[in-house]
């Protein structure tokens, strides 16, 4: 058994929406990764994801089915801070959004992708562990 410092392994990040595997259990990665600025919208077919602000902040912007006319243009948004998580359920159309520098730890299957149903140029199809 070996312990895990989060903020030593954020340390080795230089870059930004390129996750990292520090962990894996029963199935599910454990991932670091730094966002800046928005990433892009999608959602995942079959698959919950975790995202656990370590440091900074940032706001998950959302749409569900049947937001339309309630949510002010179908979207919704909320603030990670700081030792907050949210989890994203399967099928929820998201997008990440740091205005500045976010620490993120994310949970999720292996198999998740981290644009989920779209393909471009911020698609991360081979993680490397840290
Ligand atoms: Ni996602």
């Amino acid at each position: 058994m070996n312990k895990v410092n989060l903020l030593q392994k954020l340390s080795l990040i230089n870059d930004h929406w390129n996750p990292r595997i520090i962990g894996e259990l029963n199935g599910q990665y454990l991932k670091l990764v730094k966002f800046q600025g928005p990433f892009t919208w999608h959602h995942h077919e079959a698959e919950d994801e975790m995202f656990l602000v370590v440091k900074g902040r940032f706001r998950m912007e959302f749409r569900e089915a049947g937001d339309g006319e309630s949510a002010q243009n179908g979207q919704r948004e909320i603030w990670l801070e700081e030792g907050e998580f949210c989890i994203v359920p399967r099928g929820v159309e998201h997008r990440p959004v740091a205005d500045e520098e976010a620490q993120v730890l994310l949970f999720e299957p292996a198999t998740t992708l981290n644009t989920g149903n779209v393909k471009n140029q911020l698609t991360r199809q081979e993680l490397g562990w840290l």
